[in-house]
């Protein structure tokens, strides 16, 4: 077989660059003649979405049945990679029983603010817990045969004019927080893909980013794989190929080839970086990925089995006074709420998953065959609401034991927009309130992505955070409440008391154009624990059924030196009657007047399941990284010479174990910052950011008729031009047409689509239909080039 060097000489220029755009919506360019093939892209990440053919995606939700696992919130919750190398490797599977080549996932962003529409996408808060479970995922799919594309690099921390954000992020955030779970991803799990997001970074595209996809991931991390771009995402495919960017999705029907080979032929495109786009390309089209052999209905009922099992290890208890569970089979519940009856258990976008079989809450207590009563309790359309609420609370005056199930309607939690704010809808929070005043006895199960206000927690006695809980959520919860599963998930994010109390609530897509990360490393839990700001419920936090006791921290060495590690071995005792599982959460804290400094950051944890009076010890190696700063400098991590300590505590118990660690690395001056970044009490000035990081924070501005350019969104365009907004509302309604509710998160999802995306971004995607030629002109009837005066307004 011939080189991949040899096969590069003998492309054509025109050939090498074909190889980098692709040819539809998922596959890459096959080059017959030359006896390159393609490869098939489909998405993940909690399932896979294959739509058959070379389909364009309209109508994201029709795509061949497969297993709808647990979405990534509540995957993190298990806090167990083994598990989760499982899901990735299940994934895997039913991708090559349909000969899809690379699954598009995980999604490994950091949860920066729990509004993002995406959340429930993405795994934690925390780079480490994200990295450590992006990466078994990733594991597991790739033993299967399959590439992993891993996504979306970087910083696309918000859903909102996510084609247009510019995220200004300081170094050391940049570094120790926002690419350290890719960086864990990339080094332990090497996927074969990584997608580069729609957002800018410090004011460069993530597709045009030579800093990003060259100097930090082929250098500094050693990525061998594709960088693919996210559907639309690129830029200047010249500025992207010299930049490290190496295939353009989806196919652009070449609309920007010939300028790539103008620019080749005048050296701005550099010959090197061309070669190497196709080769990543080639290598990944002819990798050699086994068949999967089984037979696929027999994959998807064992699959189902599993998406259950996942989500029995994630659902978090979160409070359960008085013991009020685990509920007898033969305990009469009444049940509450339309969720029980119509069960969300997945968002929507992109990772929009069709399963064989699907149970709600309900069905859970139907095949359990226990017995219950049931009231609608509130309507997501809000229809009769106040009579629904009455019967409900009239039957709850005589039930002995209540059970509510709440959560975010369909509608809130999707791709391309985010949440208006962290609240449940007002009908539900009441109807508790209702419910609290008359019976003691109230379990609530919650039923949504991301985390959410939950004003009568202290009103409650029993609280399940079931999240989206995959396609059995139903069944699995059926089984937490009666103890058939002992609840072991732990929070893989903070749940903050009121969205006031987020370090970006003030910022947070105000500004996306120049989208200030001014609250820094000070995100989720390293923002709360050293602002002492008090949460609902915090990082790590889930109880049992059982009890655990954490005992006997000790290091094997009380200093670490570059290049060592030290272990931290604990003893866990489960101190109940039930079998259970705990996690072990190992951090490493750093003194109060650190800056740029949490009070603890986790570097390790283990998930021990232990028998009712069971003991074990556990060991956890934590390599001098876990000590280590960013030093930009550098460009490296850099041992310092500090006094740190290592915390431990277990997730069901909030008291920590410590042991104090001498570091011994080099001495760096101390950076003279705003004294926020030391003590982060309140919410981060721009003035502050602006002197820590030293990046510029542009005033907001709204384009006016003459400014407009192909960046700006059809909405944009059409704010000054009757006959835009006509042309646009023509496009949104054939986009949306086949789609039955107007409401639904489908429909809001395709019409920020068409509406929020700019216009060349839209053209790129349009597979031809929208041309160049007619993009230019729509953007000069809006700079009122054409028609000036009669369309205006
Ligand atoms: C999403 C990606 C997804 C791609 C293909 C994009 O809009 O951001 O996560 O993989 O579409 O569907």
């Amino acid at each position: 077989m011939q080189s991949l060097a040899d096969q590069l000489t003998q492309l054509t220029p025109e050939e090498l660059i074909q190889l980098t755009s692709g040819a539809d919506f998922w596959h890459s360019k096959a080059l017959p003649d030359r006896h390159i093939p393609n490869f098939r892209m489909s998405d993940g990440p909690n399932g896979l979405r294959y739509q058959a053919g070379s389909g364009d995606a309209l109508g994201i939700n029709e795509s061949v049945i497969s297993t709808c696992f647990p979405t990534a919130s509540a995957v993190a919750c298990t806090w167990d990679p083994e598990l989760i190398s499982e899901m990735g490797r299940a994934i895997g599977h039913e991708a090559r029983s349909l000969d899809v080549d690379m699954v598009l996932g995980p999604g490994i962003n950091i949860k920066r603010n729990p509004l993002c529409g995406r959340n429930f996408e993405y795994f934690s808060e925390d780079p480490f817990l994200a990295g450590m479970i992006g990466a078994a995922w990733i594991k597991g799919l790739q033993s299967t045969g399959a590439a992993a594309c891993l996504k979306h690099f970087a910083g696309n921390n918000q859903e909102n004019d996510r084609l247009l954000s510019d995220s200004l992020i300081d170094e050391t955030a940049l570094h120790e927080l926002y690419l350290e779970a890719f960086r864990i991803a990339v080094q332990t799990a090497h996927p074969e893909g990584i997608m580069c997001s729609y957002n800018k970074v410090n004011g460069t595209y993530a597709s045009d980013n030579s800093y990003l996809l060259t100097e930090v991931l082929r250098h500094q991390w050693d990525f061998k794989g594709t960088v693919v771009t996210d559907w639309g995402a690129l830029n200047d495919k010249v500025a992207s190929l010299n930049a490290g960017g190496d295939l353009e999705m989806p196919s652009s029907a070449n609309m920007f080839d010939p300028e790539a080979l103008k620019a080749l032929n005048a050296g701005k495109l550099k010959a090197a970086a061309l070669r190497r786009a196709a080769g990543n390309v080639i290598q990944t089209a002819e990798k050699k990925r086994p068949a999967f052999t089984g037979e696929r209905e027999a994959l998807l009922a064992e699959d189902g089995r599993l998406a259950q099992k996942i989500e029995e290890n994630a659902a978090v208890l979160l409070k359960n006074d008085d013991q009020i569970l685990p509920i007898r089979p033969d305990q009469k519940l009444l049940v509450i709420g339309q969720m029980a009856a119509a069960t969300r258990y997945q968002g929507a976008g992109s990772s929009h998953i069709n399963p064989p079989e699907k149970s709600t809450i309900l069905d859970g207590f139907k095949k359990a065959k226990m017995p219950y009563d049931y009231q609608p309790g509130y309507a997501f359309s809000r229809e009769n609401d106040d009579q629904l609420a009455a019967d409900a609370v009239a039957a709850a005056k005589d039930a002995q034991t209540v059970l509510v199930v709440v959560g975010l309607p369909e509608s809130a939690e999707s791709e391309g927009f985010d949440r208006p704010n962290m609240k449940l809808p007002a009908n539900q929070n009441q109807l508790i309130d209702r419910l609290a005043a008359v019976t003691p006895n109230l379990i609530v199960l919650l039923v949504a992505g991301a985390p959410v206000e939950l004003p009568w927690r202290s009103q409650v006695k029993g609280l399940i955070n079931l999240y989206l809980g995959g396609q059995f959520v139903g069944d699995a919860a059926v089984n937490l409440l009666t103890g058939k599963a002992n609840p072991s998930g732990k929070l893989a994010e903070s749940y903050p008391i009121s969205y006031q109390d987020v370090a970006s609530a003030d910022l947070y897509d105000r500004n996306p154009q120049s989208a200030a990360y001014a609250e820094s490393v000070y995100v989720g839990y390293r923002y709360y624990d050293k602002a002492n700001q008090p949460v609902a419920f915090p990082f790590g936090f889930g109880l049992s059924y059982t009890t655990f006791q954490l005992s006997d921290l000790s290091l094997d060495q009380s200093q670490i030196q570059a290049d060592q590690a030290l272990n931290a071995t604990v003893t866990v005792t489960n101190t109940g009657d039930r079998d259970g599982a705990e996690v072990v959460e190992v951090f490493v804290g750093n003194s109060a007047d650190s800056p740029l400094k949490p009070l603890k950051e986790l570097k390790g944890f283990q998930k021990v399941f232990l028998k009712a009076g069971q003991t074990t010890s556990v060991t956890i190696t934590l390599p001098a990284h876990a000590f280590s700063d960013w030093n930009d400098q550098q460009q490296a991590w850099q041992l310092p010479a500090a006094h740190k300590t290592v915390l431990v505590k277990i997730g069901s118990d909030q008291s920590q174990l410590t042991a104090p660690v001498d570091v011994r690395g080099q001495s760096l001056p101390k950076k003279e910052l705003p004294d926020w970044y030391v003590n982060p009490v309140g919410k981060p000035t721009l003035a502050d950011f602006t002197t820590m990081s030293g990046l510029t924070v542009q005033p907001a501005i709204t384009a006016q008729p003459g400014q407009y350019t192909r960046l700006n969104t059809p909405r944009e365009l059409g704010t000054h031009s009757a006959l835009i907004r006509k042309i646009t509302s023509i496009l949104k309604n054939s986009m949306t047409k086949g789609i039955a509710d107007p409401e639904s998160s489908e429909a809001k999802f395709m019409e920020t689509i068409v509406m929020d995306t700019p216009l060349i971004r839209l053209a790129q995607q349009s597979g031809g239909k929208l041309s160049l030629t007619l993009v230019n002109k729509l953007v000069a009837i809006a700079n009122r080039h054409y028609f000036k005066g009669i369309f205006d307004r």
